[in-house]
């Protein structure tokens, strides 16, 4: 499957690596944050739960402490004794220390039938009756100590105390997201009260002891609650845990703070807790915001000694710690899943680097070899299969350089032997060309020669009579001389063309080549013309001997050698040479002489019959030679350079047909 398009490998393996840490990592993120996100709220509700769990016993104690003081004070045998005796002296002096001491708002003393005996509150007002009071009256009937939660009406608290009354008054602050309610004002006061009966020595109900703490304002008990909630009180300059104690939805005692520092009381309750905690009668647990913080907060109700609900207790632990805790864990995988990032990503580099480099040497090395160019560094480092590949090509590449080197070769042999066959051909055509032409000349010559043989004859039979009857001095004789003469010639040249026009078949034996060439020179030596020519003769003596016609080659030798002679005049070099040629199969004869040369343009005519440059020449001498030599098989070439001289090279094979 193609996922992105991306070119190279290098780029290809990052992106793949990287995908592969990327996905696990969002993934393990995610469920990492909320496995620790589900933990972090659970343990901070299980916080919270536990704290109102402590701040009800907290609460508890507050009663049963109320309930202690008050019970040990009403077994007192003194205080049985003022009671019965109404010694209010006393009871003034002996209140007055224990409400001091216990930091009670009221300590009230009634009779067997609930009338008011004294107020340590407020001694001024007493004698009236609080049978109706559900705590006084469950007392008298029961005559048990009652103790719990009382809300006890302004009207009650103004006899109890105007300084009590004064305390409980608050102007209720308008909060948001509240039930509102209907009045402004609140003046009743929560109390945590305790009605102790008393009996005298013989076990006589004679009177209640009424021991209270007011709530409203009194910070003690929450205080309390949050001193054992956390060790230390703030986190990043915020309370770490809140408690309040509402009477019905108004908080009447708390820690939390306002901005300005001063305790929150006088607010409401959010109406959502209302409906759960007040209405319903259950816990609530959840987000709150209170003041200007979240807290994770639980409520639960407060219930009267009937079981009716007059108030909330709650307490708050302050999100920000959980909150922290979640982003910190958050920020702790997204830099493990960062560093594994960026790990892969520096991984993946080097090793596509690694993989890629060798490989586009390969690829430059390839486009190399495509050019032809084999002298290459084939090195490359790199995984071991890359190492091989180029090897390989390295074989490849050494490979290809012997076969180039060996087509070129067989190339360059091939043009040299068409060249040669080219020129054999060329050579061949020529000589054809040549042979056909004497073969229509000779056969022409021969009836000419013969038509003007026996006439010459007669010419010169008479001419010679007449030459022998003149007189000496006769002066026709020189005309008659000049007649025999030219008619010699006549027939010397009629008998050279009848020599030329025979073709008669050799008359072929062994014989050796060098001897013949030797006798040669002996015969040419002493006369006129070769008096200024040096002869040099090279003769091979490994040339074996070869079947010719010694009179026909000789002829040939010797037209040659003249040719030579009369080409240089006026002295020179002729050179005189056998050996056997490259092949092996024919015996080569050079003669090279040192005349003037054949101009170019004539050097295809000289074998021709009558081609000549000489005044008394027949022309004949070198069509007759080539005629000799065509028959014995061989063939004769010429290279001339004017001024430099003439090189004529007859071949002659040494097996003849
Ligand atoms: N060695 C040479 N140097 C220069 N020219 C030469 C040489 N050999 C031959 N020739 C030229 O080739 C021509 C033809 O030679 P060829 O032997 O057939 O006839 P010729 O020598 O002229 O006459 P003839 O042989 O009858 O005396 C000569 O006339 C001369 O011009
Ligand atoms: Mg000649």
């Amino acid at each position: 499957m193609k996922i992105f398009k991306v070119k190279s490998i290098q780029s290809q393996l990052i992106l793949y690596f990287t995908i592969t840490i990327i996905i696990p990592a969002i993934i393990t993120s995610i469920i990492g944050v909320k496995i620790i996100n589900d933990q972090v709220i659970r343990q901070a509700e299980n916080k919270v739960l536990s704290d109102l769990n402590s701040a009800r016993e907290v609460y508890q104690n507050s009663i049963q402490n109320i309930t202690n003081i008050t019970r040990m004070t009403a077994v007192r045998s003194l205080i049985i004794k003022a009671l019965e005796n109404k010694d209010i002296n006393f009871l003034r002096q002996d209140f007055n220390k224990i409400l001091k001491r216990e930091k009670l708002d009221i300590l009230t003393i009634l009779d067997e039938y609930g009338n008011v005996v004294y107020r340590g509150s407020n001694p001024d007002i007493f004698g009236d009756n609080l049978k109706s009071n559900p705590l006084i009256k469950n007392c008298l009937t029961r005559k048990q100590i009652i103790s719990g939660t009382v809300i006890t009406p302004a009207d009650e608290l103004k006899k109890d105390s105007p300084e009590l009354a004064e305390r409980a008054i608050m102007k209720i602050i308008p909060t948001p997201k509240a039930k509102q309610r209907t009045d402004t004002l609140e003046t009743a006061g929560m109390f945590l009260k305790t009605a102790v009966p008393i009996f005298n020595e013989s076990g006589q109900f004679i009177g209640i002891l009424l021991g209270g703490v007011m709530i409203n304002r009194n910070y003690e008990i929450v205080d309390k609650i949050k001193k054992l909630m956390y060790e230390q009180s703030t986190y990043k300059g915020k309370e770490l845990s809140t408690a309040t104690i509402f009477m019905k939805d108004l908080r009447i005692s708390t820690n939390v703070k306002n901005e300005d520092g001063s305790r929150a009381i006088a607010t409401l309750v959010s109406e959502d807790v209302f409906n759960t905690v007040i209405e319903n009668g259950e816990r609530w647990i959840g987000d709150a915001f209170v003041v200007n913080t979240w807290y994770i907060g639980a409520y639960e109700p407060i219930r009267d000694i009937n079981g009716e609900i007059v108030g909330i207790l709650y307490v708050g632990t302050l999100k920000l710690p959980f909150d922290d805790l979640l982003r910190n864990s958050l920020l702790t995988f997204l830099g493990i899943a960062l560093i594994g990032i960026v790990m892969v990503i520096f991984v993946s580099y080097r090793l596509s680097k690694k993989i890629s480099a060798p490989l586009r040497k390969l690829e430059t090395i390839a486009d190399e070899l495509a050019y032809g160019n084999y002298n290459l560094d084939f090195q490359c480092n790199g995984p071991r299969e890359i190492e091989h590949l180029a090897s390989s090509f390295k074989n490849m590449a050494q490979e290809l350089q012997k076969e180039k080197l060996e087509l070129e070769e067989w190339a360059m042999t091939l043009e040299k032997k068409v060249q040669e066959r080219t020129d054999e051909i060329k050579n061949i055509h020529a000589q054809l060309f040549r042979s056909e032409k004497l073969a229509s000349l000779g056969k022409l010559a021969a009836g000419v020669a013969h038509e003007i043989n026996n006439p010459l004859t007669g010419i010169l039979t008479n001419a010679s009579l007449i030459l022998e009857d003149l007189e000496p001095n006769d002066p026709k004789r020189e005309d008659v001389e000049i007649i025999v003469k030219e008619t010699i010639r006549c027939r010397e040249i009629v008998k050279r063309l009848l020599d030329f026009a025979k073709q008669t078949q050799p008359q072929k034996k062994l014989i050796n080549i060098n001897s013949l060439i030797e006798n040669i020179i002996l015969l040419v030596r002493n006369q006129a013309s070769f008096r200024n020519i040096q002869i040099e003769k090279y003769l091979d003596t490994n040339i074996p001997e070869i079947m010719v016609d010694p009179d026909q080659i000789q002829q040939v030798f010797i037209n040659i050698i003249i040719n030579a002679a009369e080409a240089m005049g006026k002295g020179g070099k002729l050179l005189i040479e056998t050996k056997r040629d490259k092949s092996g199969n024919n015996i080569t004869i050079v003669f090279k002489d040192t005349g003037p040369g054949i101009p170019e343009h004539l050097r295809e005519k000289i074998f021709d019959p009558f081609f000549t440059t000489k005044e008394s020449g027949t022309g004949l001498g070198l069509s007759i030679s080539h005629g000799i030599i065509e028959q014995h098989g061989g063939t004769i070439d010429l290279d001339s350079k004017i001024n430099e001289g003439t090189t004529f090279m007859i071949n002659i094979p040494i097996k003849q047909q």
